[in-house]
């Protein structure tokens, strides 16, 4: 079907004056004896373009054309607004492809979030998903760009995997057949299974990723994650979508460097690509957002040692709920306490006790504490998780038998440290949380097409 986008009615002046076909739902109607306005929306802008009917003209407006959601195809002239300029369409011809009935759920204008939650396959359609997906996808071209301007390769790493990235026991199970009393044994049972072995959906391609960065150096991923832990929070999901460079030759301050130039590139592409989206999100759901982001890209993330953030969280005014003592996970709560009201912008939080940190972070030479870091930002908390990796044999053996891991599981990542070692690193950055953190979203299953939390999958 031949058709212009609306978009384009908006930004090429030279349609002005010239005949369109244009197609798209209706989203308000307002009739009178003489003349009704549609406004139509097609999915290609934020704006909906006003179709002006002339009820004594030559143009019809057939039954059910007015109705919300209805899908029309109109043709008419493009005509600048004699009021404000902004271009609208006369109407000539109308063809109703689609008629919507009265029950069509966005009937109202502003609908809360979690009301349209349970309805994903609809939500879409409205101004808020029209700029919340857009500036997804705006930030998925922009992260891939980012990466192959700087001579990354994009590795596929695989979803069903045999070892589990963390070690933290989150996986969810691949499995075609039910445990049953059949079974001797776990080990009897799993090699009755498809994959002879135990099987899982991947947390993270790290593992993968980190054998392609000593074949091509630089690789990055960019693919669902999965993660069976039951956070009914704010910022988790089961099915979440992960960026994950792996850099040889690189070590803990480099891959710092690197994450806040990435960091900053995503903000100042969105900020150029989609003014609109923007301007909507500041209105809309958070005020003072672009100064916010302009702030980001303007002045330098903070660095701060974990044994610093214990002490100035030791300090703090405030009761929190979980206390705080040197080798304590940090909680959300004392993660945005650093970041929103400690340096109020983005902070690398540096090495961890190695106790609560995964066992292929590299060993700081203090014996205590690992070369990791998470990037913390206001309003979303840790969005970025990464490390240096040991590289060093005999020290990561050692720490896997410290964490009771069997070794077995990983050969071919060991053999990385027995062909070639070098020094490397990388990180993982949730895309779901960047985009809450630009859009000022304040919800995670609002930021991605189909959320799937506990108890909760469509
Ligand atoms: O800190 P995480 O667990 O780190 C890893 O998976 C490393 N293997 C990454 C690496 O070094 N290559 O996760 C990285 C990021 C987090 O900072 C967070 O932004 C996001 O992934 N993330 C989640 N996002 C949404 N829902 C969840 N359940 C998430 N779990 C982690």
């Amino acid at each position: 079907m031949k058709h212009t986008d609306i978009k384009d009615i908006f930004t090429k002046k030279e349609l002005i004056g010239t005949d369109v076909t244009v197609c798209g739902w209706v989203r308000t109607a307002r009739d009178s004896k003489n003349v009704a306005f549609l406004a139509l929306n097609d999915g290609t802008t934020l704006e909906h373009l006003q179709i002006v009917i002339d009820k004594n003209g030559s143009c019809a407006l057939p039954e059910d054309a007015a109705k919300l959601g209805t899908s029309l195809k109109i043709i008419g002239t493009v005509v600048a607004n004699e009021n404000h300029g902004t271009p609208e369409v006369n109407a000539k011809e109308i063809t109703v492809l689609g008629v919507c009935p009265p029950d069509y759920p966005l009937q109202k204008k502003f609908q809360k979030l979690e009301t349209l939650r349970e309805i994903p396959h609809i939500r879409v359609r409205t101004n808020t998903f029209n700029a919340v997906f857009r500036v997804r996808s705006v930030m998925a071209a922009a992260i891939h760009r980012f990466f192959q301007d700087r001579g990354f390769v994009y590795m596929h790493t695989p979803l069903i995997t045999g070892s589990d990235c963390e070690g933290a026991g989150e996986m969810f199970k691949v499995t075609t057949i039910g445990y049953s009393d059949k079974y001797k044994s776990a080990e009897e049972y799993y090699a009755d299974d498809f994959f002879g072995k135990k099987a899982g959906l991947s947390v993270s391609g790290q593992l993968e990723g980190e054998v392609a960065a000593m074949a091509f150096g630089k690789i990055y991923t960019f693919g669902p994650s999965f993660r069976a832990e039951k956070s009914n929070t704010l910022r988790h999901v089961a099915e979440f979508w992960h960026i994950e460079p792996e850099i040889a030759f690189c070590e803990l301050p480099d891959l710092i460097e690197f994450a806040e130039e990435m960091i900053k590139y995503i903000i100042r592409d969105f900020m150029e690509k989609c003014p609109a989206e923007l301007k909507f999100f500041e209105e809309r759901f958070e005020k003072g957002l672009t100064e916010k982001l302009l702030n980001v890209v303007n002045n330098d993330f903070a660095v701060v040692d974990y044994t610093d953030a214990i002490e100035m969280l030791k300090k703090a005014d405030v009761k929190f709920e979980y206390p705080v003592e040197w080798g304590c996970d940090l909680q959300s709560e004392h993660e945005r306490y650093i970041t929103e009201k400690i340096y109020n912008k983005p902070v690398f939080l540096i090495n961890y006790p190695k106790d609560i940190k995964s066992f292929y972070m590299k060993q700081n030479p203090d014996g205590k504490t690992v070369a990791a870091t998470d990037l913390l930002v206001p309003g979303v908390g840790e969005i970025i998780g990464g490390s240096e990796r040991e590289a060093d044999l005999t020290k990561l053996l050692n720490a896997m038998k410290e964490k009771g891991m069997s070794t077995d599981d990983y050969k071919d990542y060991l053999d990385l440290r027995k062909y070639g070692t070098v020094p490397h690193a990388g990180f993982g950055l949730g895309f779901e949380r960047i985009i809450m953190y630009c859009t000022g979203m304040q919800n995670i299953r609002d930021v991605i097409f189909y959320p799937r939390t506990v108890g909760n999958i469509r």
